[in-house]
């Protein structure tokens, strides 16, 4: 929120707090409710999810289903993606008000952001990315702030140039952001390829510049929080995976009012909670998407829930499904306990290296003790069966089932039939519905008004 008097860097930093816990900008996942949650649970800073420039200064329904701040939601950093920087200032202008800071997205490496020449593209055109910085921070009268990935060497795209990246964060530097979050991962290191994030990058930026720098990459427990913040002298780490799963990841699970200890079952009751109080723009889908990463491991061993929580259509329908699954009593990932479960997670399901989930040393320990069973442990066993249960679903494919026998690659294409029938129910209730906005506001108050 702007305050009269437009600061700079770790002037503003203090200014709002110097947070140590950041929840990162997340397309249809850091929405209002989320964050709220996340804010409730020990994370001290919120981004919004990325907001299309162009999009947002052209479409009013994009506005009212992408940007949805609020007094009681600060400090909030809206973040925005685009190339043009006299559009990309138009958009912040917009938002502007409303917000801490404005954003730059260079780091999305998805084919959209190739094709719509923004995100983690523009680090292949280092003056764009400068101009844009330096436009923002004259113009605007909040900060402005960069995310960006490391830059690649030049023979191998999954290995970062330290010295490049440094570079371009000190031209950043000087453009004048007041803040940078470096995510320790080049443009190559994407889905399945992901990796380990480069903390060593992140050190090395965060001693050439003289402004805060937010750590990314690798954040899945309190005790990785730490240890970032030791390797890389960050003023804060950000999550984006790991608190997706987790929202109470910044508070050790602990909750902060109680003291008591926050499973993922009470976790998806109280997001389900602060939804009906502040309903996501997007309605159902969007809550459903939360869903199934807190209980992935739940729904994924009872696909009968699976299959209810695919069809729900509102809050006291969900709320039903989390009801059923606690009392299926599953096996949970148990964060930050003795017990805990990597090899249970969401957020573990593409790591395969001993050690990239939790704390590298923790999971040391756990597999010298022989215990844990976790991540170390199922990488090191042989085997297919180890490896798939170390990294279950593909990236983003939450609903995916792995048919384990004959049988359940049955019972997998009985749902995949059921589930296409009712995609094809759906496109037809669409017909004559109206626009894809109106359509949108509708599914949004049907979800919310059977909530009484
Ligand atoms: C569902 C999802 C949506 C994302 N959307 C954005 C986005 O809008 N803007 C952005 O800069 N990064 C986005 N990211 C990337 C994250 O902010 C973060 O940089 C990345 O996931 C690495 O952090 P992690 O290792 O904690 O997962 C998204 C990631 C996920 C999983």
């Amino acid at each position: 929120m702007h305050t009269g008097v437009k600061l700079h860097g770790w002037d503003w930093w203090q200014s709002i707090g110097s947070p140590k816990s950041v929840c990162a900008p997340m397309v249809d996942q850091s929405e209002r409710a989320f964050r709220m949650l996340c804010r409730d649970l020990g994370t001290e800073l919120c981004y919004t999810p990325m907001l299309h420039a162009r999009l947002y200064t052209e479409v009013p329904a994009y506005r009212e289903q992408h940007f949805d701040a609020a007094p009681d939601d600060e400090p909030l950093i809206a973040q925005l993606a685009g190339h043009d920087p006299a559009t990309v200032l138009r958009a912040a202008q917009m938002v502007e008000e409303e917000v801490a800071a404005v954003d730059l997205n260079f780091g999305c490496p998805q084919g959209i952001a190739r094709k719509g020449r923004y995100g983690a593209f523009l680090l292949d055109e280092p003056d764009t990315m400068v101009a844009l910085v330096s436009t923002l921070a004259t113009e605007l009268t909040v900060p402005v702030t960069a995310k960006l990935r490391l830059l690649p060497s030049a023979s191998n795209g999954r290995e970062a140039n330290h010295a490049d990246s440094v570079a371009l964060c000190r031209r950043l530097e000087d453009a004048g952001a007041s803040v940078l979050c470096v995510h320790g991962r080049t443009r190559e290191q994407n889905k399945q390829n992901s990796g380990r994030a480069d903390w060593e990058g992140i050190r090395q930026v965060v001693e050439a510049v003289n402004i805060p720098v937010v750590a990314n990459g690798g954040i899945g427990s309190m005790a990785d929080v730490e240890a970032c913040r030791q390797a890389t002298g960050a003023a804060a780490v950000m999550s984006s995976e790991a608190l997706l799963e987790n929202p109470a990841l910044f508070c050790s699970n602990v909750d902060p009012k109680s003291g008591g200890y926050l499973d993922q079952d009470e976790l998806a009751r109280r997001y389900l909670a602060v939804c009906a109080q502040h309903p996501p723009c997007k309605g159902a889908a969007m809550v459903r998407g939360h869903l199934f990463k807190m209980l992935h491991h739940g729904l994924r061993s009872n696909p009968d829930l699976r299959d209810d929580l695919l069809v729900a259509r509102t809050l006291p329908e969900m709320h039903g499904v989390v009801d059923r699954l606690a009392a299926a009593r599953w096996e949970q990932p148990a964060f930050h306990t003795a017990h805990m479960r990597p090899e249970l997670s969401w957020y573990a399901r593409h790591m395969s290296e001993p050690g990239m989930f939790g704390s590298r040393e923790q999971h040391e320990l756990q597999r010298r003790d022989g215990k844990g069973g976790g991540i170390a442990n199922a990488a090191s066993t042989s085997g297919k069966a180890a490896a798939a249960s170390a990294a279950p679903a593909a990236k983003g494919d939450e609903a995916a089932s792995e048919p384990e026998s004959r049988e359940a690659a049955a019972k997998a294409a009985l749902a995949r039939r059921d589930r296409k029938a009712l995609e094809r129910q759906r496109r037809n209730r669409n017909r004559g519905q109206g626009t894809r906005s109106q359509r949108g506001k509708n599914r949004a108050a049907a979800f919310m008004a059977l909530d009484s």
